[in-house]
């Protein structure tokens, strides 16, 4: 697993672990040893050679190639988020196909842009034409995940992730990044300042449903799959002003702030309100578990143990 110290990537090495064995999951990382993410290796995806010779030494069969810069940084720094997104992905790629392991590779909600059909939901194949750096990249991920498994037979898979919402490790510059904050926010000082608007709509999903999509996704059966790659799931929508509102079922003196941070802004404003994941659903049986409500209480319950605050009433308040 490449970016396995990132805020999708912690989570899963362990998940990974608990279902192949413990020691058949190496987690990577730009960043230096992660003692609880061993067995671990310090590792850059832009350099071919070093992951070649990890994946010898380790006998890899299954790539999940999670390095990435997200789509805020990638605006703040463009060529490094091509560099790190193109050539960390192609670096992969080639060397699934010399080694005839399977990948699974992310794509995003950003892969759409502001011409991108939005109602009542953005379908599975429609107009990809995003503006942010981050959303070509993605783009150019699936594209070159598909045409590796047609060209080359390289078992490519991988899903369109809404922004995804957990409490192990914080997110890594992204644009819904504010959906994680404000629960550290709520649970610490009791109220967060928001850097979208309160009407931005965006797709969201908790963690839990992420990692068990992504497993199930690659053990689903590839005879089943017309789409391999860029599969739309979801699993809720909501605003940062419907987000709060939740919190304040657990939270009743929490407050929400806005200040709008335009760069932020623009991008979430280019992205769809709700995919259609009838797709996910159809061809590997996706489903998810966690809506808001549910969301909302396993975090503050979760985060407040992480964080030692105690939220009264803790689940039960909400109902
Ligand atoms: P993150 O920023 O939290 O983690 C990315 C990791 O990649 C970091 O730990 C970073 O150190 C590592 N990295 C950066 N450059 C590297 C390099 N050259 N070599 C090796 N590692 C490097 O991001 P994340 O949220 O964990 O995202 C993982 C994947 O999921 C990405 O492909 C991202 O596009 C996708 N995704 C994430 C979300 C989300 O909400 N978190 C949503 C949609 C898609
Ligand atoms: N959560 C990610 C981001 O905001 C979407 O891919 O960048």
């Amino acid at each position: 697993m490449t970016g396995a110290a990132g805020q999708a990537g912690t989570e899963p090495a362990p998940a990974l672990r608990a279902r192949y064995g413990h020691g058949n999951v190496l987690a990577s990382d730009l960043k230096p040893p992660v003692p609880e993410l061993e067995p671990y290796v310090q590792l850059d995806c832009t350099d071919p050679a070093a992951l070649g010779r990890v994946a010898a030494a380790h006998g890899a069969n299954t790539f999940y190639h999670l390095a990435a810069i997200l789509s805020a940084r990638a605006e703040q720094q463009p060529l490094q988020a091509y560099q790190v997104n193109m050539t960390g992905l192609i670096n992969v790629l080639e060397l699934a196909r010399e080694r005839r392991a399977a990948l699974f590779t992310p794509s995003s909600i950003a892969a759409f842009g502001p011409d991108t059909p939005r109602e009542p939901a953005t379908p599975q194949d429609t107009i990809q034409r995003p503006t942010s750096m981050y959303g070509v990249t993605k783009v150019a991920g699936e594209l070159l995940a598909d045409y590796y498994h047609q060209r080359f037979g390289v078992d490519t898979r991988g899903v369109r992730y809404p922004g995804l919402i957990s409490y192990v490790a914080p997110p890594g510059g992204g644009t819904t990044d504010y959906a994680v904050d404000i629960f550290y926010h709520a649970l610490r000082e009791g109220e967060y300042t928001c850097f979208l608007g309160e009407g931005t709509q965006l797709d969201m999903m908790y963690m839990p449903d992420a990692i068990r999509g992504t497993i199930e996704l690659m053990e689903a059966d590839a005879g089943q799959l017309r789409h391999r790659n860029a599969f739309n799931i979801a699993a809720m929508q909501f605003t940062p002003a419907q987000l709060a509102a939740a919190i304040r079922k657990h939270l009743p003196e929490f407050r929400l702030h806005y200040r709008v941070d335009p760069m932020r802004q623009a991008i979430a404003d280019s992205w769809p309100r709700r995919l259609d994941d009838s797709a996910a659903r159809e061809e590997w049986g996706w489903a998810p578990r966690y809506d808001l409500p549910a969301l909302v209480a396993d975090m503050l319950e979760k985060l407040g143990e992480k964080l030692a605050v105690t939220v009264k009433g803790g689940a039960d308040a909400a109902r």
